[in-house]
């Protein structure tokens, strides 16, 4: 069975494409998962930036022009992780029609264990369609007041589309954050699935164009990004033999 779930916020920067990446590569790497990612976010494409790949012949503005299809756009990014990028150009903008989105994800189904849909921000046109293409939501948040609040409107939405919200991220936690996890919870009525730190590895990791859990595997943000992964999977994360001797020594 796929599973097509939107990466969603209300407000911007708080950390989608970093979530999607992320959560993408331990998918497709520790649970050997076949995975898709799609750049959503189509004025604002970050997704070939981050992972350093600047030039894609087909994106995914040609299949929402219709002049190619969701196979023809997706190239493999590493074992089992495939991206559908969007142009990074805005001349590739004419012509899209990104209502056509949930339409063509129907190409996808059976092809992969996963599709994560990295969105555009907020209630525009274009997230709004980004949330609801996918079966499934899951958010993410900083912890201030602004950026869950924005989920609310965002929740409102996807209920009028029967889509449940599988859980919230909450990301760039510090010491002092504005918002606690139950704050949240009970703001939004949506489980904090985790609590991701803020966490210096994850911007060194964007200027060395790898995912964190690559970069650092060992990092606080990389063991929760497992942690995170194996919720929604609902698998524990296989330890390697080294993780395990490791893990035994911290016992004494
Ligand atoms: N846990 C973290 N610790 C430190 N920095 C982070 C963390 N998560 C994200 N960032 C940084 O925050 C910035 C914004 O992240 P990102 O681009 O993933 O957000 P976004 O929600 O996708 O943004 P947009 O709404 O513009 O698409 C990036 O520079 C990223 O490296
Ligand atoms: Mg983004």
């Amino acid at each position: 069975m796929t599973r097509i779930i939107t990466i969603a916020s209300g407000k911007g920067g708080v950390g989608k494409t970093t979530v999607s990446i992320n959560l993408a590569t331990v998918l497709a790497t520790k649970f050997k998962k076949k995975v898709i990612i799609i750049d959503c976010n189509i004025t604002t494409s970050h997704l070939s930036l981050y992972l350093g790949v600047y030039y894609h012949p087909v994106t995914l503005n040609q299949v929402l022009k219709g002049e190619a299809n969701m196979l023809e756009a997706s190239y493999d990014h590493m074992e089992n992780l495939k991206i559908i990028p969007a142009s990074l150009s805005a001349r590739d903008l004419k012509g899209v029609d990104i209502g056509l989105l949930k339409e063509k994800l129907k190409e996808l189904y059976g092809k992969a264990d996963f599709v994560l849909l990295d969105s555009a921000p907020g209630l525009g046109r274009e997230a709004n369609a980004v949330l609801r293409a996918g079966d499934e939501v899951l958010f993410v948040t900083t912890p201030f007041v602004s950026s869950v609040a924005d989920i609310l409107r965002c929740k409102e939405l996807i209920k009028e589309n029967n889509t449940e919200p599988i859980g919230v991220v909450l990301n760039m936690s510090t010491r002092h954050d504005e918002l606690s996890e139950s704050d949240i919870e009970e703001m939004l009525e949506i489980p904090v699935l985790e609590k991701i730190p803020m966490d210096k590895n994850v911007t060194k990791s964007l200027a060395a164009k790898e995912p964190v859990v690559i970069l650092n595997p060992s990092s606080k943000a990389s063991k929760s990004f497992y942690r995170l992964t194996s919720k929604i999977l609902g698998e524990p994360v296989k330890e390697g033999l080294v993780e395990k001797i490791k893990n035994c020594f911290k016992i004494f």
